[in-house]
């Protein structure tokens, strides 16, 4: 699904480089979900952006959906990220002003599709985050939890094969940290997709079934169950 080979990436700060990681190499198999952790600035965000072709890797090859991400032209990294990726942020970047449904249609109507095909697949999407009953509120008025909801909705109304989320638990308390985490872990399983989820929260990391550690420019697979509960 996922190979990644030898990525590197380097950002110039004055007159030193920062390494933010390098020989990196790992492969995922359909269906796993890898866990990325790091104190924030290890370089979290930059591996799911150069993962989802938003951004590039200094040297080094990444292999997703058969495509060789480097060689893509600004189009086709478009095109990539819209047919095969899902994305999810620690601030979930709704239209205010937006119903819930009309925030999960969104992808698609800017595809080009008509209102009256998608809005009864947004619909089922609403359905499958239990917010159903929410598709006509303005999105500015639910809550955090029920926000992250609907953007999950949206990341996966095209159907992509590889959910990336970054710190999307990031925002919420406790509780409601734990259901969208709970909800991201059942859409993983039930739709058979292939997830990288950023995340501070270590027990969250150790249900996951691969992790990943970036460290001060050293990366590692370390089993979850090494992470504390
Ligand atoms: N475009 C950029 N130019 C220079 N440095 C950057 C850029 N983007 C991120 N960085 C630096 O790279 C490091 C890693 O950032 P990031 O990937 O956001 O880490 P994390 O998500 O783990 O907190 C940080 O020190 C950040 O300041
Ligand atoms: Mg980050």
């Amino acid at each position: 699904m996922l190979r990644v080979e030898g990525l590197k990436k380097v950002f110039r700060s004055g007159e030193s480089d920062l390494v933010l990681f390098e020989n990196l190499s790992f492969t995922l198999k359909p269906g796993e979900m890898l866990a990325i952790v790091g104190e924030s600035g290890a370089g979290k965000s930059t591996l799911l952006h150069i993962l989802s072709a938003l951004d590039r890797a200094s040297a080094g090859d990444v292999y997703c959906a058969n495509l060789h991400l480097n060689s893509l032209s600004q189009d086709q990294a478009a095109d990539f990220r819209n047919r095969e990726t899902g994305f999810v942020w620690q601030f979930h970047y709704l239209l205010p002003e937006f119903t819930a449904v009309e925030n999960v249609a969104m992808p698609l109507l800017l595809r080009g599709d008509a209102w009256e095909q998608v809005e009864p697949e947004a619909l089922l999407w609403l359905r499958e985050v239990g917010l159903e009953q929410r598709a006509h509120h303005r999105s500015g008025e639910l809550s955090g939890g029920e926000q992250q909801r609907v953007a999950l909705a949206r990341a996966l109304i095209t159907r992509p094969k590889l959910l990336l989320a970054d710190e999307p638990t990031g925002d919420l308390d406790g509780q409601t940290a734990e259901a969208v985490f709970a909800l991201i872990a059942r859409l993983h399983r039930e739709h058979q997709l292939t997830s990288l989820i950023a995340t501070h929260n270590l027990s969250f990391a150790r249900r996951c079934q691969r992790v990943l550690r970036l460290q001060r420019g050293l990366v590692e697979e370390i089993l979850p169950e090494s992470l504390p509960a």
